[in-house]
């Protein structure tokens, strides 16, 4: 019996593939030193709030921005496939209240899948027909499934409001104000895309392995819900729940620190000096806090301050785009367990056009790894 040689040399190991470059993309340029993110050429600072939401989901999947007919077309097709199937109302409402919503949003996505099918070697097209019902049902699962947990009755969609508008009014029920639909329209602009993050690469390693696109987004749902990447909106709100008290966030970060705890919202594996999208959320931020003026926001936003600067003082950490859009999401009256299902709604934009680029120039993506267990042994005879 023979076994393999032992290497001399070790090969060298990316843990969590930092700093690995594992292909190209077209989608969006993350540049951590000019601090700016591209969204196929274009600067996400000047989108947001420019540009509508559902034209900046075109620019990213057909990477330009619509014409005034593609436009038309889109905004039509999107409104057309707002309604959701009985089907996933009822798939909705056998789960137990207490289901996370992040978890309520994995099973509708993939039941999506089981009534909208991708055909064998989808095209471009037919993989973007799929997604566009996808992100015009997203809306109406979250709000279905936070008015359910509420005990409120479902309202339905309303085809003379966009997407942003649209989206608070199935939550809320009722009708938006045109400053809380443009703050949330900037945080879905802001969400959407972000180059070889987690959750898009394991969108893109399943759809590597030609598998469907409900698949793809089902298990970048399942990456995002962590909290070091997307789950770090609801746990960040839930930090400055946790502390309260601006005067107490010197003696709070102390502790925390001792501790060694991660600070929900703070840090990020590119941006080493602050993320790009921050500075255009905190804009969106400031402004919902100034409508609602009244002591408890001006506790909200000392709080909001004082724990920046203190992290940035003992740690020299910056927030992420989580930190602000958190505290957003809290003001326009969002469940903390809604956040993240929030940015799923974004983000499937930037996972589907990274699904279609994959299956564009697609190599399985499979990657080696050391083995540093047990040497060979006999199985022991008895
Ligand atoms: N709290 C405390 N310490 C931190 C944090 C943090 N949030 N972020 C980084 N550090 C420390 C870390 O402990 C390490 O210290 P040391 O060298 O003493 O061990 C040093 O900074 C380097 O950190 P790292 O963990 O090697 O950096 P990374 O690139 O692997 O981590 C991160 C990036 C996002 C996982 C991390 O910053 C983190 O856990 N942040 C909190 C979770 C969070 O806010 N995630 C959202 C990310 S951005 C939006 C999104 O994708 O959703």
């Amino acid at each position: 019996m023979t076994t393999s040689a032992a290497t001399d040399t070790a090969p060298e190991i990316h843990k969590g593939l930092n700093g690995v470059v594992v292909d190209e993309t077209r989608v969006s340029k993350v540049d951590a030193a000019s601090n700016s993110l591209l969204y196929r050429g274009y600067p996400v600072q000047q989108l947001a709030g420019a540009v509508p939401f559902e034209d900046v989901v075109w620019l990213l999947w057909r990477g330009e921005l619509p014409t005034a007919s593609e436009k038309e077309a889109f905004r039509s097709a999107e409104r057309g496939a707002r309604a959701l199937d009985p089907t996933l109302r009822s798939l909705i409402d056998s789960l137990p209240k207490s289901t996370h919503p992040m978890d309520v949003l994995r099973t509708a996505v993939s039941a999506l899948g089981t009534l909208d099918p991708e055909p064998a070697k989808p095209s471009p097209d037919e993989t973007y027909e799929r997604a566009l019902r996808v992100f015009a049902q997203i809306p109406a699962l979250i709000a279905y499934d936070q008015r359910r947990r509420r005990g409120q009755d479902p309202v339905d969609s309303r085809d003379d409001l966009g997407y942003s508008a649209n989206f608070l009014w199935l939550v809320f029920g009722e009708e938006p104000d045109p400053r809380d639909v443009e703050a949330f329209d900037v945080s879905m602009t802001l969400y959407a895309e972000h180059s070889f993050n987690a959750s898009t690469f394991t969108a893109r390693v399943i759809a590597s392995t030609l598998s469907d696109l409900h698949s793809a987004l089902v298990g970048a749902i399942g990456a995002l819900r962590g909290p070091l990447h997307g789950g770090a909106n609801e746990a960040a709100l839930a930090l400055l729940e946790e502390i309260h008290d601006p005067d107490r966030v010197d003696a709070w970060l102390d502790a925390a620190l001792a501790e060694k705890r991660t600070l929900m919202g703070f840090g990020h594996r590119v941006y080493k000096n602050g993320d790009s999208r921050v500075p255009t959320m905190e804009v969106a931020l400031g402004r919902l806090l100034d409508e609602r003026p009244g002591q408890e926001n001006e506790r909200l936003r000392d709080l909001y301050d004082a724990l920046q600067q203190g992290v940035l003082e003992r740690k020299g950490l910056k927030p992420n785009v989580d930190y602000p859009s958190g505290v957003a999401y809290h003001l326009l009256g969002f469940d903390a367990e809604v956040f993240t299902p929030l940015f799923v709604a974004a983000r499937v934009a930037g996972w589907t056009a990274h699904v279609v680029e994959q299956r564009g120039a697609n190599a399985l993506i499979r990657p080696l790894s050391e083995y540093v267990g047990k040497g060979y042994r006999d199985v022991p005879v008895p």
